[in-house]
């Protein structure tokens, strides 16, 4: 794992923005896995001001509520176009996002892993990260090897989220996730974690066993997974100062 520690949440956002902006320039037909939440908002911001060129950029997000269509002010839909699709030249037909309206789920989740088997397969993943350990809403117990499916949010995460909606009952129960086996055959990972609530479960993905209690924890198993995170979520780790050391003193072409 690539542990990048920087000093605050606003530069945290630019350095992961920054591996989307390169990618974008070098590979201008990538296919982009995307997340939501509050994490990637101002990496978003970054990505729709350096001005780049989503005309065949393909993105797929993590996933979606069950139960909210695209008109839904919550649904991961909305999110989307609101903070990024609007603001940038990408075709509508080259976006997906789980359906959060379909009437057979298994069916939905199957043909979503077949359009990202058909795009080719994912070139940089964004992750954000849950103070349990999700990424995506894959939750503590998750199959390592899990693929797109209904998931049972934990109350935990529904009271994190319940900040979005009017109150915690109406924070749907169920979603659509990648699994965390969908995650990991991305080619590139790049996990945004800012703020001291992310920072037990930053400990423990970065340095606990691996194990479905910290999902994100799967990641050691990732061959090019970039953990980018702020002073505050970074402030449990017990090696920050090695992770410090080999990004100081990176060769010039590993740089970013
Ligand atoms: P947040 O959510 O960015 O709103 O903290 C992250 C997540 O739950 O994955």
């Amino acid at each position: 794992m690539d542990v990048i520690i920087t000093p605050t949440a606003e530069e945290a956002s630019l350095v992961a923005a920054r591996h989307f902006e390169v990618e974008i320039r070098q590979n201008p037909a990538a296919v982009l896995g995307l997340a939501t939440g509050s994490t990637p908002l101002r990496l978003y911001r970054a990505l729709i001001d350096a001005r780049l060129d989503w005309a065949r950029i393909r993105t797929f997000n993590l996933d979606e509520y069950l139960g909210l269509g695209p008109g839904h002010l919550q649904s991961y839909h909305h999110f989307m176009w609101e903070n990024l699709f609007n603001h940038v030249n990408i075709r509508r037909e080259n976006v997906s996002i789980p359906d959060g309206l379909a009437q057979n789920v298994s069916a939905s989740c199957s043909a979503y892993e077949g359009a990202i088997r058909a795009a080719g397969g994912i070139d940089v993943q964004l992750l954000g990260i849950g103070s349990d350990g999700h990424i995506g809403f894959n939750e503590p117990s998750s199959s390592l090897a899990s693929r797109t499916r209904i998931k049972t949010l934990t109350e935990k995460t529904r009271r994190d989220n319940a900040r979005f909606f009017g109150s915690i009952e109406e924070v749907p129960m169920h979603v659509i996730t990648m699994g965390i086996g969908t995650i990991l055959d991305a080619r590139k990972v790049v996990l945004l974690a800012t703020g001291e609530g992310k920072a037990d479960a930053v400990a423990g993905a970065v340095e606990g066993p691996l194990m479905a209690m910290n999902p994100a924890s799967a990641l050691q198993m990732h061959r090019r997974a970039v953990l980018v995170l702020d002073e505050a979520a970074a402030s449990r780790l017990r090696h920050a100062d090695y992770y410090r050391w080999v990004d100081a003193n990176r060769p010039e072409w590993q740089r970013v």
